[in-house]
């Protein structure tokens, strides 16, 4: 019987140009390609463990057992890699968030990102960057592009094979971050897996679709000549658009909260009235993901917690992607 142990660590990332629907939902081929960065610091770390005394997989997250769908999702992955290894041996898999669960924070894009990279090194596969990314898409569509490197955009395909994520810049090429202002650390009621399949119930979402490429080709360039103004417009674009989406969507979903919208406002007016290079950008969720460049970061996390509303302000920089801490043959 095969048996393997493997640690792996992914960052969380944070979307530019958003993912929102898929061609097929069963693959996660998403509707539209994205494009993303990596939050350094904010990460899962995961241990798997193949082990031929166990009668049953054990998935403990936080600590905890698991049981119930988050335990179903976890050994569905499971079952892919260990089909791919032609193993059938049981796993131990134990995964932690270093930021507060219950944030806010995507947790499903750097946990599936770190599950997929620990257990095919568990499980003795030797796989290129482009293949884990594609595995882990499989488990979450944005945990594709929590592997690779840096600044990262997700190819949009029919096929298979040629949906994956692949880095455009590294970390360290633009000192953009991220301040994250929580302004609810509700657990969201309609996860992404649910919202997506919700996203073509929405008369505006083929119109979003078919205007990705020109968003994305925008963001990119701006991003790659760091030309932030042009970069902030695309961005809140791009965010607000994804969210006509989920309100016109049937049933309609909402995230926004007051302090929302307070947000949104007040990054708008320090980037024209004061003249900050600063953004915002929202995920599933009613917390607001406001970028800056690295000499500003202080001066927004002081206005962003001045804001009635704002429980806390989170940050990161441009991270790396996910890689084996431990392999222990
Ligand atoms: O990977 P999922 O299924 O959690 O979807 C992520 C969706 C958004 O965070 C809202 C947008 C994105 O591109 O990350």
């Amino acid at each position: 019987m095969q048996t393997g142990k493997a640690s792996a660590r992914a960052n969380s990332n944070i979307a530019y140009i958003k993912y929102w629907g898929n061609c097929n939902n069963t693959l996660r081929l998403p509707s539209n390609s994205s494009l993303s960065m990596n939050l350094d610091g904010l990460h899962t770390q995961t241990t798997v463990t193949f082990e031929s005394s166990l009668n049953d997989d054990e998935v403990i997250i936080e600590n905890k057992t698991q049981s119930g769908v988050a335990r179903e999702r976890v050994i569905k992955h499971l079952n892919l890699i260990r089909d791919r290894a032609k193993m059938e041996t049981r796993a131990r898999v134990e995964s932690e968030n270093n930021f507060p669960t219950g944030a806010g924070i995507a947790s499903s894009a750097s946990a599936f990102a770190a599950l997929t990279t620990a257990a095919c090194a568990a499980a003795h596969l030797q796989l290129s960057e482009r293949e884990l990314s594609i595995i882990a898409r499989m488990g979450s569509g944005s945990a594709s592009r929590s592997v690779p490197t840096g600044f990262v955009e997700w190819y949009c395909s029919e096929r298979h094979d040629e949906s994956f994520a692949e880095s455009i810049a590294p970390p360290e090429y633009w000192n953009l971050v991220d301040c994250v202002a929580i302004v609810s650390a509700k657990h969201k009621e309609v996860g992404s897996t649910d919202g997506h399949s919700l996203a073509n119930t929405s008369p505006l979402q083929q119109a979003r679709v078919e205007d990705a490429p020109r968003r994305l080709k925008i963001c990119k360039e701006a991003l790659l000549k760091k030309d932030f103004a042009r970069f902030a417009d695309i961005v809140e674009e791009d965010a607000v658009m994804m969210h006509a989406i989920m309100m016109t969507s049937r049933p309609p979903l909402f995230y926004w909260l007051p302090p929302t919208l307070t947000v949104m406002g007040a990054v708008k007016e320090w980037r024209t009235r004061d003249g900050i290079p600063v953004c915002f950008t929202i995920d599933a969720g009613a917390n607001v993901h406001v970028i800056t460049l690295s000499d500003y970061v202080s001066d927004i996390e002081s206005r962003l917690r001045a804001i009635n509303g704002v429980q806390d302000v989170l940050k990161a920089k441009a991270g790396e992607g996910a890689r084996v801490m431990k392999n222990e043959q």
